[in-house]
């Protein structure tokens, strides 16, 4: 497949944008100033900006293998860090969703080489969740199930960061779990309980 078509569709979108503001790009290069940070999954089907209706400079991403906030990821760790001090951005979601493929690997007992380490802390979400996860007979609500476990566990390890904790305190800023569904294209919040949970975690994990 030639990728030729994707320096056209360039071209047109720069055509387009400039047809409604000349400054467009300018503008865009003086900064950026999102007021989200979105922690989402990698798949090609979750597009970030689009299914949010959000324009470039709007929202900071981060996007990996079943949107994971893992401790040891520098990787996450420094997006973390950076949007909430330095870009002081007012909430960072953690996007999941359904029909994820990481969150099904991590179902299905079997040596994925490489992404063995990644995938084992979905596992460890579902070790945490096992009783309630193994109820579930059918086996595609046990799927849809813990991907929003797994939004929610990595809520809470964004809630451990420092930078978070003092955000919180300091000016406010939230943290929310949402989970897309590929099948209807709707995103739904999962209320989680950010203060309660915050309260919750400070006890064990206060950092600030
Ligand atoms: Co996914």
């Amino acid at each position: 497949m030639s990728l030729n078509h994707i320096f056209e569709n360039n071209r047109n979108w720069v055509k387009d944008k400039l047809g409604i503001d000349p400054a467009y790009f300018s503008k865009l290069a003086e900064g950026q100033q999102p007021k989200l940070l979105y922690i989402g999954c990698s798949d090609s089907r979750v597009s970030a900006e689009e299914l949010m209706g959000l324009k470039p400079g709007e929202v900071f991403v981060h996007r990996n293998i079943a949107n994971m906030v893992t401790n040891t990821d520098l990787s996450v760790m420094s997006v973390i860090e950076y949007a909430v001090d330095v870009l002081k951005v007012e909430h960072v979601v953690v996007c999941g969703h359904h029909s994820c493929g990481g969150v099904k690997a991590a179902m299905e007992p079997a040596d994925m080489g490489l992404l063995n380490p990644w995938l084992r802390n979905i596992r460890d979400v579902y070790r945490l969740h096992q009783d309630e996860l193994d109820a579930i007979q059918e086996p595609d609500q046990r799927y849809r199930r813990l991907a929003e476990l797994n939004v929610r566990e990595q809520c809470l390890n964004v809630i451990k960061t420092a930078s978070v904790q003092r955000a919180h305190k300091q000016r406010g800023l939230l943290v929310h779990g949402w989970i897309f569904d590929v099948q209807t294209g709707h995103l739904r919040d999962l209320q989680i309980d950010f203060r309660g949970k915050l309260e919750r975690i400070m006890r064990i994990y206060q950092v600030d």
